[in-house]
């Protein structure tokens, strides 16, 4: 599904990631796991095509998209779930999803933007409840909720999520690590960067460690939780 290879990248003359390689096969589910500064939202970036690498490759299937501008991403599947969600406050839950859907309502409406509309109020129904009221309203939970929902319009078969975790309280992290989960028993692949080790490895098959901008350690999530270096720096054991 997705294959980076020796990808690096950083702001100006500032080199942050350098020569990252990772892999998410189809239909898997990985993490990144990583300290506040380790690159992780640099990579989730460049992926994204948000930010330009300064050199290697990012293959979506096959298709080297490093160059290519963010606008393409959609063409390949790839959508991204910011850091910090980033829904727009002063429009409404509803409009919101909409913006997500933008590339299928024009110039052409799909006609299943609705029925998609419909599976995202399922998913969570809390959204559905509060479809006519600005996202600025929402908790911080439901405004990840609006975000992932916003993801899932443009119908990605890899789902980029950048700390989908932060600043959220226990259960409800517990239940945005349950929708990603379900997510991906649907057959989307997912990369998921997370300062939250221990949800980040339950919840996906595989995982990353990224530290300076360099992927120090990769392995299965139940080997990498065993790791002892993974244990007292990442998980507090
Ligand atoms: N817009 C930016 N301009 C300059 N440096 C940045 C910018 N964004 C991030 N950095 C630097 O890049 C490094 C990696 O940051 P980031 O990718 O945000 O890490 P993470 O998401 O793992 O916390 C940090 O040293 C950070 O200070
Ligand atoms: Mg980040």
């Amino acid at each position: 599904m997705l294959e980076v290879e020796a990808l690096s990248a950083g702001y100006g003359h500032v080199a942050v990631l350098h020569r990252i390689s990772l892999r998410v096969e189809q239909g898997q589910s990985v993490c990144l796991i990583g300290a506040n500064g380790a690159g992780k939202t640099t990579l989730l970036r460049c992926i994204a095509g948000l930010l330009r690498p300064s050199g290697g490759r990012i293959l979506v299937e096959g298709n080297d998209i490093a160059g290519r501008p963010a606008s393409t991403r959609l063409d390949f599947g790839v959508t991204l779930v910011p850091e910090g969600r980033r829904v727009f406050a002063p429009m409404t839950v509803r409009e919101n999803l909409e913006m997500g859907a933008f590339r299928r309502l024009w110039p052409r409406r799909d006609r299943q933007v609705g029925a998609d509309m419909d599976a995202v109020f399922d998913m969570f129904p809390r959204l559905g409840e509060r479809q006519g009221q600005p996202a600025g309203l929402l908790s911080g939970g439901e405004q990840q909720m609006l975000a992932i929902g916003r993801a899932l319009m443009s119908r990605p078969r890899l789902l980029l999520l950048d700390e989908p975790s932060m600043g959220l309280a226990p259960r409800v992290v517990q239940d945005i690590f349950a929708t990603i989960r379900k997510l991906n028993q649907q057959g989307i692949s997912i990369l998921l960067g997370e300062q939250n080790a221990n949800m980040a490895l339950q919840s996906a098959a595989r995982g990353y460690v990224i530290a300076e901008g360099e992927i120090v350690r990769e392995a299965e999530s139940t080997m990498l939780a065993r790791d002892p270096i993974v244990r007292t720096a990442y998980l507090g054991l």
